[in-house]
């Protein structure tokens, strides 16, 4: 038929070997593509903006992040539209290695009337283009979602009982279309759904257990009121790109994912189940009353703490410059949350780590208009730390600042403006600087305070090591009663200062009065990391807790050296499996942090023995541990005040 037409083609394109124009094209692109291309090369045919043939299968290719986040554009769809139930069904067939899915998603909204629902499978058909107020906006979620896990897209939607209408969208099937322009056909009216959906909704999934699914109809004959006046079903059968091989790896992901994604319009009361099982709102700020961690029974405190909550105005866009101080602007809103240190910092690792989940990287919750678009870190927001377990962050924002925040049109994640993180941190800094110290504070008042009033492994060994050193530490000799009575009263003094929390004053004065050796804390934004003393034959060791060494070395290592200690004594094994993923834990952590503590403890001797022999060095000390401090503290990457 092609070279029936050569003759007429005009005398540049007559050159051209046949069909050279897609001897580039792969061997599995889509044949109707091909006669169209050919067919416009050769006979001069109208070119569709949108090449379908081809476009079709490219979309497929528009990255979602997981199998959760393009269903997620589904969710999205059945909430705007006005679902209270909403289900998402994976059902595995076949064997292992060869495990077959069909992914579906029902809701009880509005549904479509046949002529929405046409106009709704094009792609960029969408009933609230570019509205702001919604989930939606791009007239793509529903088709690219679909396509990116399967290449078929088979739609039924109904706004009477028992009148399905029906689209679908194949891949296969428009890629052997020979129109240059693809029209999308008029829905198919059916009175009864095809019997592969009707078993989803009536058949228990393979997982999870069958006792644990409440399914949406117990048999077929029920579909026809169950499903009731309005709905939609999106059914993808036989997925060929899902994130996970497993249902159960697939239902645990999105149950996972959105429970988050969704919570606001969970503890509002929409229904969401997984394969038959209800989702329950996470909160990971764990301010929300109605939230999952709220009914684990260790914790006492239910709820976190609201430090700081404030709406800022954001520029919609990146300033033009014509006019930089009337730009438009839109608001957001910015939260702080405490999290309960005092009790949950004494759960179980498991409870924190498996139920709580407090190690999850979920520091800075984004949402859109209600819906969540981003969890996780932003450094330009947290800075260096890495110290995010006891804080939250909250910032809700509404669909005027989608360019400033950088949405993208699948809504996974964002990509703020440089000047919108600006605005962010600045409205942040302050507070998340105060509570940080107030974490620390605690912190190391709980690290001091575990040792009761027994003097710590470290102060022992370097004790008794005393008689095997070379230079003994001078130490007070009193002969008469008056100079033993005065003596125990400078060293009760003494111990006023260095008692630790929950010590009271004799087991504070036992403490110093037997150890050569002690260790002290301190919190003070403005001193080196340690300081050194010798008072009455004692060395005293003070570290401080402000400086970036405690935050960056000690503190994490004593406070593996404790879960570790606290484990042994709770009877759990100490190299148990969990135990690898809390950061902060390594076997060994204890012996280290010992010989950390003899490190700085024979520093502290050394440097007041020398002092001693010469009072002019004592000067020089000083300069020494400021400028060490402040080098190392620039090293660690702060600059100290
Ligand atoms: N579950 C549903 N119930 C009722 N109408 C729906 C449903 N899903 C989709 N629609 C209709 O189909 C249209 C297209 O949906 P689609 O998700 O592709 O785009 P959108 O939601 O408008 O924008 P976005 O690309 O931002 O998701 C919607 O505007 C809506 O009119
Ligand atoms: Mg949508």
């Amino acid at each position: 038929m092609l070279e029936q037409h050569n003759e007429n083609v005009p005398e540049a394109d007559v050159q051209t070997p046949l069909d050279i124009q897609t001897t580039g094209w792969g061997e599995e692109a889509p044949r109707g593509g091909k006669a169209v291309l050919n067919r416009i090369i050769k006979e001069k045919a109208t070119v569709p903006l949108f090449f379908g043939q081809t476009l079709i299968s490219s979309l497929r290719d528009v990255g979602y992040n997981s199998t959760t986040s393009a269903l997620c554009e589904h969710v999205d769809n059945a909430i705007q539209w006005g679902a209270t139930e909403v289900r998402v069904y994976f059902r595995q067939t076949g064997k292992k290695g060869a495990y077959e899915t069909d992914v579906l998603v029902l809701d009880n909204g509005g549904g479509m009337a046949p002529n929405i629902l046409r106009f709704a499978t094009s792609f960029g058909g969408s009933m609230v283009y570019d509205n702001r107020s919604g989930i939606g906006r791009y007239g793509m979620g529903m088709k690219t979602a679909a396509l990116s896990m399967c290449p078929v897209m088979d739609l039924y939607s109904w706004q009477e009982q028992g009148a399905y209408y029906n689209m679908t969208l194949d891949v296969e099937a428009i890629g052997k279309e020979r129109a240059n322009l693809i029209e999308l056909p008029d829905p198919t009216l059916m009175d009864q759904l095809p019997s592969e959906v009707s078993e989803m909704l009536t058949k228990p999934m393979s997982f999870p257990d069958k006792h644990e699914q409440m399914l949406f109809a117990e048999k077929t004959d029920d579909l026809r009121d169950r499903l009731g006046k309005s709905g939609t079903i999106v059914f993808l059968p036989s997925c060929d790109r899902l994130t996970f091989a497993k249902a159960r790896t697939l239902c645990e992901h999105a149950v996972k994912e959105m429970s988050r994604v969704y919570r606001r319009f969970l503890a509002k009361g929409i229904k969401l189940f997984v394969n038959n099982r209800l989702v329950e709102p996470f909160d990971p700020t764990y301010s929300m009353a109605s939230a999952r961690h709220a009914k684990i029974p260790d914790i006492k405190e239910k709820e976190s703490r609201l430090v700081f909550s404030k709406v800022i105005e954001i520029k919609r866009r990146e300033n033009n410059h014509q006019d930089p101080e009337n730009a438009e602007t839109a608001p957001a809103t910015v939260r702080l949350y405490a999290l309960p240190i005092q009790d949950w910092g004494s759960l179980p690792l498991k409870v924190r780590k498996n139920d709580l989940h407090l190690y999850d990287d979920n520091t800075i919750s984004v949402l859109r208009n209600d819906r969540e678009v981003f969890v996780g870190t932003i450094p330009q927001i947290m800075k260096r730390h890495s110290d995010a377990n006891w804080l939250r962050i909250q910032i809700d924002f509404a669909g005027q600042l989608d360019e400033a925040f950088g949405v993208a049109a699948n809504k996974q994640g964002i990509r703020p403006k440089d000047y919108v993180l600006n605005d962010l941190s600045t409205a942040l800094d302050a507070e998340i600087s105060a509570l940080r110290e107030q974490i620390k504070k605690f912190q190391s008042e709980q690290t001091v305070g575990r040792h009761g009033s027994k003097p710590s492994e470290s102060e022992m060994k370097a004790d008794e090591a005393e008689n095997r050193q070379a230079k003994p530490v001078p130490t007070p000799a009193p002969t008469t009663e008056e100079e033993r009575r005065q003596l125990d009263e400078n060293l009760r003094t003494l111990a006023m200062m260095l008692k630790r929390e929950k010590e009271t004053d004799d087991e504070a004065f036992e403490r110093v009065k037997n150890s050569k050796h002690i260790i002290h804390y301190k919190h003070d934004v403005y001193w080196p990391f340690y300081h050194v003393d010798q008072r009455f034959g004692k060395i005293i060791l003070t570290i401080n807790t402000a400086h970036p060494f405690y935050e960056r070395l000690y503190a994490p290592l004593s406070s593996a050296a404790l879960t570790l200690d606290t484990r042994a004594a709770e009877g759990a094994p100490a190299d148990a499996d969990e135990n690898a993923s809390e950061p902060q834990t390594f076997k060994g952590a204890k012996e280290a942090l010992v010989a950390l503590q003899l490190m700085l403890l024979s520093l502290a001797r050394a440097q007041s023995s020398m002092a001693l022999q010469d009072p002019d060095r004592s000067h020089t000390f000083d300069l020494f541990r400021k400028e060490w401090s402040d080098t190392y503290a620039t090293q660690l990457g702060t600059a100290t005040v």
